[in-house]
């Protein structure tokens, strides 16, 4: 597989990015803007979101997803700031090691890689809406392939029944629960303009190795000996890096060739891979959109 070479113009285009402080985020962030487009980077951490912003010529967004309230008042900024929005990338999220409860009173790997860009998603919706009138907006969000070892439980979606671990099932949950999420927000703007994929970053190249580049591998794995082992390993084909890594997400942002995506599912540039069977169960994927408008409520 090799790195698409995407060379839209994105010249005033508006791109949303969320996890841009970082990884796969802060590289898909400056390869946006190096094609023209008005990237605007979120991160959780101030000091790493303004460095990626410095680097961009771009003003930062700050939210902690754990804090859904941060989530409004970033909508808030964004709607401020961005007349329309021409792509959201939900790329903010990562394995948490030991169960925590925000809070808003949710185990913290739910609210951050689930409830929060729901929240965010949902309420920028009116803008993008209104933006696909004038042009193709598209949603993409950065589930995993780990999406296959998820087990969504409506009865425990806050892992309170089940044993937590190190949080690997809980995370593969969540990225499941990202496919079902962008399977049911297709459905719901069908006919609207809207694109909406999701995707797990596998390199796009591997290693580096066709253009020198090197990059530096992301941080999403810190918490986890076994992940660390896999995204670090300098095994050819198993090693990840956020340069190769962020090559299916730049090409699924800007890319024509992506098309209306009906809530596809990608692993690297690859359309309808396979994922967890629980992401085809249209009743459940319903079911979690209405639980997670009512967690929400207060926010929405
Ligand atoms: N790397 C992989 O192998 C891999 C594989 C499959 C899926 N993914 C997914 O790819 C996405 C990007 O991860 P990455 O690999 O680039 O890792 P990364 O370098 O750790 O980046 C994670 C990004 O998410 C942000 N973030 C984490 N927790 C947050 C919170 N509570 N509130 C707001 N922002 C938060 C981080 O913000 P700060 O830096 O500002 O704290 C950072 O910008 C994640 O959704 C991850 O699950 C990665």
């Amino acid at each position: 597989m090799t790195d698409p070479d995407v060379r839209t113009d994105l010249t005033g285009r508006t791109i949303v990015i969320t996890g841009a402080s970082s990884g796969i985020g802060a590289v898909a962030a400056r390869r946006l803007t190096e094609l023209g487009a008005n990237v605007v980077p979120v991160g959780r951490s101030p000091e790493r979101t303004a460095r990626v912003a410095a680097r961009l010529g771009a003003e930062p967004l700050i939210a902690d997803y754990a804090h859904l309230g941060q989530v409004r008042d970033l909508a808030d900024a964004l709607l401020q700031r961005c007349p329309r929005i021409d792509v959201l990338v939900n790329n903010a999220g990562g394995l948490i090691p030991s169960r925590r409860v925000t809070a808003d009173g949710h185990e913290l790997t739910f609210q951050t890689n689930h409830l929060a860009p729901f929240l965010l998603t949902s309420l920028l919706l009116p803008r993008l809406r209104s933006s696909a009138r004038n042009g193709p907006v598209r949603i993409v969000t950065t589930s995993s392939l780990g999406n296959r070892f998820g087990r969504l439980r409506m009865d425990d979606l806050e892992w309170e029944k089940r044993r937590y671990g190190g949080g690997w099932i809980a995370y593969a949950t969540t990225k499941l629960m990202n496919v079902s999420f962008t399977r049911e927000l297709a459905r719901r703007t069908e006919g609207t303009g809207i694109g909406v994929l999701c995707f797990h970053p596998r390199p796009a190249r591997r290693g580096g190795a066709r253009t020198g580049r090197t990059g530096v591998p992301t941080r999403f794995a810190e918490g986890s000996p076994a992940l660390r082992l896999l995204t670090r390993t300098p095994l050819r084909g198993l090693r990840l890096n956020d340069e190769a890594g962020a090559g299916p997400l730049v090409w699924l942002a800007a890319s024509p060739e992506v098309g209306g995506a009906g809530g596809d599912y990608y692993d690297g540039l690859r359309k309808g891979a396979k994922v967890n069977p629980q992401a085809d169960d249209q009743a459940l994927a319903l079911r979690l959109w209405d639980r997670s408008q009512e967690l929400l409520r207060a926010f929405l």
